[in-house]
């Protein structure tokens, strides 16, 4: 089977296809999936440029991708849930980009009616970081406000989703077409970054969601109210602020499990979460779909497809 490997760090020059063998069921809680599409994320290149070593050290070579969706083609004997034919959404982890992965029983959902593989395949790690953020740490409730950083990208988009929908008044930041995107998406206020000014405009704020770290998370800290919460899934914030402003901040590692997807798919089976695919590439366009990404501007997810 094809399938997409870095054999070394480096630039998207060192993102390989290659010819490997189909992955065999090692366990008999495994499903073996084969691959339609596979979401590409910012940790894929993080992983690629030698960022990650400490916090999540993989070996080479490596193939990224930890989203998919697909058809499973064989299960194994403990798996009951599941059987060949069946349409699911995989939270893979790693391998993604690849034409067949197996993964664990307890890491797949069926796909929810109505979706394309592509849409399906941009659903998991977004809902999970969204849920996690909002509502596992940031405990956020109907009548809150919310802002988030990033209110158009990937993890951003589903943010405003799930914190509208929890009846919450969503300040979204966004730039460009992102704009109308974050208010399609649902968000009361979306502020323009590139040309206004978020701690001039926006105040008394109960979580600040951090999609996109840097410097423009010390400007965050302005708009909390006291004894509000700036979560970052970027950068951990500076906790010498934190005390400066009277405020908690910590940095969040989500949960991508199916349990953490619940009340996303909820949403989604209901027609009120809507997954947003920025650009499909083909398999053998890895590279290319990730230069995309780390370009900017992407307002959505950006995934592969596999014929
Ligand atoms: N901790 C975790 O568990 C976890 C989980 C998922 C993702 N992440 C991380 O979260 C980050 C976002 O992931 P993603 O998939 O959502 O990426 P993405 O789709 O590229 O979204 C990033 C967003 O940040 C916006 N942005 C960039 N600079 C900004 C600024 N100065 N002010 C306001 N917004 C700004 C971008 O808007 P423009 O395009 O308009 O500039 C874009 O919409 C990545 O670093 C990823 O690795 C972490």
């Amino acid at each position: 089977m094809k399938a997409i490997q870095y054999r070394t760090y480096g630039s998207s020059d060192v993102i390989e296809e290659v010819e490997v063998s189909i992955p065999s069921i090692q366990s008999e809680n495994d499903v073996l999936i084969r691959v339609k599409a596979a979401g590409v994320s910012p940790i894929d290149i993080k992983i690629r440029m030698g960022f990650m070593k400490e916090a999540r050290p993989v070996e080479m070579p490596f193939t990224p991708g930890g989203e998919a969706a697909g058809v499973i083609v064989a299960i194994g004997d403990g798996v009951t849930m599941f059987k060949a034919g069946d349409q699911v959404v995989a939270l893979t982890k790693t391998n993604g980009y690849s034409e067949y992965v197996t993964v664990n029983k307890d890491f797949v959902l069926p796909m929810p009616e109505g979706l394309s593989f592509e849409q399906a395949a941009s659903i998991g790690v977004n809902i999970g970081t969204a849920q996690s953020v909002l509502f596992t740490a940031g405990q956020l409730e109907k009548g809150r406000k919310v802002l988030i950083q990033g209110g158009a990208g990937a993890a951003g988009g589903a943010m405003v989703q799930l914190a509208k929908a929890a009846g919450a008044y969503v300040i979204a930041t966004a730039s460009g077409k992102g704009v109308e995107l974050a208010k399609n998406l649902g968000a009361d206020q979306v502020i323009d970054y590139k040309s206004q000014d978020v701690a001039r405009l926006v105040n008394d704020i109960d979580l600040v969601a951090d999609t996109a770290g840097g410097q423009a998370q010390e400007k965050l800290f302005q708009v909390l109210k006291p004894g509000g919460k700036l979560l970052s899934i970027v950068i951990p914030p500076s906790q010498q602020l934190a005390e400066q402003y009277k405020v908690k901040a910590g940095f969040v590692a989500s949960d991508i499990s199916v349990k953490t997807l619940q009340n996303g798919l909820e949403l989604v089976k209901a027609g009120k979460f809507k997954p947003v695919v920025s650009k499909v590439f083909k398999l053998g366009e890895a590279a290319k779909a990730q230069d995309f990404l780390t370009a900017g501007g992407v307002n959505g997810k950006v995934i592969l497809t596999v014929d």
